[in-house]
């Protein structure tokens, strides 16, 4: 096995953050990839190919899958601009990826009908043995994997990251044919059915929320004044019926004002009415007044926002749990061996995102894998 580095040396600047998980993500994956022998690793929703390029430059051959052309062309110019001599380990696809085309893509590499691939793998790899990654699949971009994982056994390994869990479609348990990308575990739905229960986007959408380690209490102090400010203004002007600039949604709209504006109530909106034309339209007096009528809400809000961020992680939890339960269902079903984890791979204040689910199948010897895969 080639040895673990706790740190790259990279030519494409990266922010602190997304260099920690990447660095960590990459360590791991590369691990997968000795242990398993494969061919190569595929990056699934690859974006702008960070963890593609730390992968190509430790030696493991890539194909990085992005469905937004922008990302992919982006990608790749950076790394050939960057890391010319890696150009040729890295194959960049634009595909919109679901567990039925990623199976796919798998199978067309395996035939050899990717000609790009064959110049990358090689010799002392298992042809049939395939790593899939990825940093932050949004939404059904995670289940897919898992799916995939499952259908195919040529991927030996899945290491992934998700986010944007409010992007996932939920199932409808009344339709149970059709494929959606939660729950995922006959546990999890099981559990939902018998309470008559599910999430919806917005509960899924606090999964997504920043952890509360991760802002300051200044920090927080200062988002939720600015909450505070914008909705009392908004009930000010419809609770003397004044006329002002809407957004679609029928809010006040308010474009950027300057930092002192958030020093108090009266200041935001004495900023707030002179940008929309509207200066002197509401005295200082008036404004006061209604802060002072109000505050209390900041504290409701104060409390409103705690009780999300403490349920969030929670909502992430079961989520990541469904996923896992999945595997290891499947598994039992199909009577095979199959390791899943759930590691916290990143540092959870600066990483909120810090979970990846690890599955692997059990490491095949090279002479056999051929036909074992094919009896499989
Ligand atoms: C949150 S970004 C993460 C990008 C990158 N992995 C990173 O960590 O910097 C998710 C990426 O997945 C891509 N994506 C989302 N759904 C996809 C799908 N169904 N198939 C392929 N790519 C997808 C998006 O275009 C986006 O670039």
């Amino acid at each position: 096995m080639r040895p673990i580095c706790s740190s790259h040396k990279t030519q494409i600047p990266m922010k602190m953050k997304k260099k920690h998980e990447v660095d960590r993500l990459t360590n791991l994956v590369r691990d997968k990839v000795d242990a398993h022998q494969a061919s190569l690793a595929m990056d699934i929703g690859a974006g702008q190919g960070y963890l593609t390029y730390m992968l190509a430059i430790s030696q493991v051959p890539m194909v990085a899958v992005d469905s937004d052309s922008h990302q992919t062309c982006g990608s790749k110019a950076r790394l050939l601009k960057n890391s010319p001599e890696i150009g040729d380990k890295v194959l960049h696809l634009t595909q919109k990826l679901d567990t039925d085309s990623l199976v796919g893509l798998v199978d067309r590499i395996d035939r050899g009908a990717v000609p790009e691939v064959d110049k990358m793998i090689s010799s002392n790899t298992s042809r049939s043995s395939y790593v899939v990654t990825g940093l932050h699949a949004c939404g059904d971009l995670s289940s897919a994997m898992v799916e995939s994982f499952i259908r195919d056994q040529r991927i030996r390994a899945l290491v992934g990251v998700g986010c944007c869990y409010n992007l996932l479609t939920e199932g409808d348990l009344s339709h149970p044919n059709c494929i959606f990308g939660f729950p995922l575990s006959s546990k999890v739905k099981s559990w939902f059915e018998e309470h008559d229960f599910g999430f919806g986007p917005r509960t899924r959408g606090l999964a997504c929320q920043v952890s509360i380690e991760a802002v300051s209490l200044t920090q927080l102090r200062h988002m939720l004044e600015g909450t505070y400010y914008r909705s009392l203004l908004n009930y000010v002007f419809s609770d003397l019926k004044l006329d002002g600039p809407r957004t679609d949604e029928g809010h006040l709209r308010i474009k950027r004002l300057p930092h002192e504006a958030y020093d108090s109530f009266v200041l935001y909106a004495q900023h707030a009415l002179s940008k929309v034309g509207m200066s002197g339209a509401v005295d200082e007096a008036t404004l006061r007044r209604y802060d002072e009528q109000n505050r209390h809400m900041l504290q409701a809000m104060q409390l409103i926002y705690m009780t999300r961020a403490l349920l969030g992680p929670i909502i992430e939890n079961v989520i990541l749990v469904d996923r896992a339960l999945r595997l290891q269902e499947s598994a039992s079903a199909a009577g095979t061996d199959v390791e899943v984890a759930l590691l916290n791979l990143f540092d959870a204040e600066s990483s909120p995102r810090n979970m990846v689910l690890v599955a692997e199948k059990p490491r095949l010897c090279r002479e056999s894998t051929d036909a074992e895969l094919q009896s499989a």
